[in-house]
């Protein structure tokens, strides 16, 4: 370790506060690593070691780092027009061109945009927009918002009681009133539960079925909303059986319950599609945003609305009493003209979907012959590894949390960024990884596997 690094991490220690950390690093310095540069597909740490971002990032970095036409609006766009607000009766141009080339390539119908700084804020903003909906249409009653359990949307106290982590409700006293949730689609989890494999399109319908009953439960004149990842990102990649999200669109719309869904880890590229709603054939009456709208270059997030929700907020007369001071930030708003343009130019989409996603999918399931792996899978360009003590009984490790842990420890020390979760292990490489890089992701996955398993026995 350089003394540069040492001394970061002291700094670093005495006055930063970092984020999902344990703040005994304040007392440790040397647990942190501090990421100085990145270029392409890559990060540098202080001591120059190159280590391929599997994670984007956090889920956000799809045209990966150092774009020039990003970076090149974005000042460009500092010198004309560096901060606006659009409070009282505001706009400016750059917001009028990110909402109209958003609300392209959006669902028929779902076409106005409220702008955040983040994918915690558009959920705050999903549950006033939708609660103040209903009461304008004269049912104030609904104002429930049923989520789903292990769901995340955000560290907000709203998102935070959105989403369905026990540790995250545990601390700071949440949920808040009037949140649900449900049982999430998690097959895998469902098969360790039985001890064996069983029907996926059953347990698909299941999970729906869950939705349903707790509608049943509460009354329909009582539920505003339905909200879910239409795959679980931070949860652990959990991606639905096909049975699940046609049943869920169905029992919201039978019910007349607003379906919103949080693309703020899908959106933008991620299952290879501009949205995962597209991909499942669904269409919500919300969806939110954030992250990859700017490639993370700078933060963006948002809420995209159905007119016809508009027209009943308009017709309430009076004004929606909502605003972040950086609601469609002019010198963000660049970033993401920009980043779409780059995504449009590029062509991504079809290099993905025609491309990467499917090696990065064949290569993934070669994984499944790792002793420590119950189950590789890969939509898009999202993937995850469900780590197991005995994969032919479904049989986890007792303490599988800190096995997955030092398996990722062993990818940073190896070159390569992925993200553990509980028992699970998971990546989300940029859009503009090449096949090389695929390959280089798997090669040093097997190794830190393998190093993982020597270190249990
Ligand atoms: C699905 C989903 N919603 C919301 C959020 C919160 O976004 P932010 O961290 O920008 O507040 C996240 C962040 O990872 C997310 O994955």
């Amino acid at each position: 370790m350089t003394d540069t690094t040492l001394n970061l991490q002291n700094r670093n220690a005495q006055h930063h506060m970092q984020s999902f950390s344990d703040f005994a690093y304040t007392k440790n310095p040397a647990a942190t690593h501090i990421i100085t540069r990145a270029d392409g597909v890559y990060i540098y740490d202080s001591d120059g070691h190159q280590i391929l971002d599997s994670m984007s990032g956090l889920w956000c970095v799809n045209m990966g780092y150092g774009q020039q036409s990003i970076i090149n609006a974005v000042n460009d766009q500092m010198k004309e027009l560096v901060y606006y607000n659009n409070f009282f009766g505001t706009s400016h141009p750059s917001a009028i061109k990110l909402s109209e080339m958003i609300t392209d390539l959006t669902p028929e119908g779902l076409n106005k945009i409220y702008f955040t700084g983040s994918g915690s804020e558009a959920n705050d903003t999903m549950i006033r927009l939708v609660r103040h909906y209903w009461a304008a249409k004269g049912k104030p009653s609904k104002s429930v918002i049923i989520s789903r359990k292990n769901a995340y949307h955000g560290s907000t106290m709203a998102g935070a009681s959105l989403g369905g982590m026990s540790t995250m409700h545990a601390q700071g006293g949440l949920p808040i009133p009037d949140i649900e949730h449900v049982d999430q689609p998690y097959y895998f989890e469902a098969c360790v539960e039985a001890g064996e494999k069983i029907d996926a399109d059953e347990f698909g319908i299941k999970a729906a079925q869950s939705l349903a009953n707790k509608i049943d439960e509460l009354g329909e004149d009582r539920v505003a909303a339905f909200i879910a990842e239409p795959i679980q990102g931070a949860g652990g990649v959990i991606v639905p059986p096909k049975t699940y999200w046609p049943e869920v669109a169905r029992i919201c719309k039978e019910r007349g319950i607003l379906l919103v869904a949080d693309e703020v880890i899908c959106g933008f590229g991620r299952t290879g599609e501009w949205f995962a709603t597209d991909y499942y054939e669904i269409e919500p009456d919300l969806m939110l945003f954030a992250k990859a709208v700017t490639s993370g270059y700078l933060p963006v997030g948002g809420a995209i609305v159905r007119d016809d929700i508009v027209d009943v907020i308009v017709s309430a007369g009076q004004e929606f009493a909502h605003g972040y001071t950086y609601s469609g930030h002019p010198t963000c708003m660049a970033a993401g003209i920009a980043n779409l343009e780059l995504m449009k130019e590029t062509n991504i989409l079809h290099q993905v979907q025609s491309n990467t996603a499917p090696y990065l999918a064949s290569k993934w399931k070669t994984l499944e012959e790792h002793p420590l792996v119950g189950e590789a899978r890969c939509l898009g360009m999202l993937a995850a590894l469900e780590i197991v003590e005995d994969k032919n009984s479904y049989k986890r490790f007792e303490n599988s949390k800190e096995i997955v842990t030092r398996c990722r420890d062993y990818c940073y020390d190896n070159g390569l960024v992925m993200r553990a979760i509980v028992n699970k292990m998971v990546i989300a490489p940029p859009l503009i990884c090449s096949n090389d890089h695929i390959d280089e992701i798997i090669e040093k996955v097997w190794k830190c596997l393998d190093l993982t398993d020597q270190s249990i026995k």
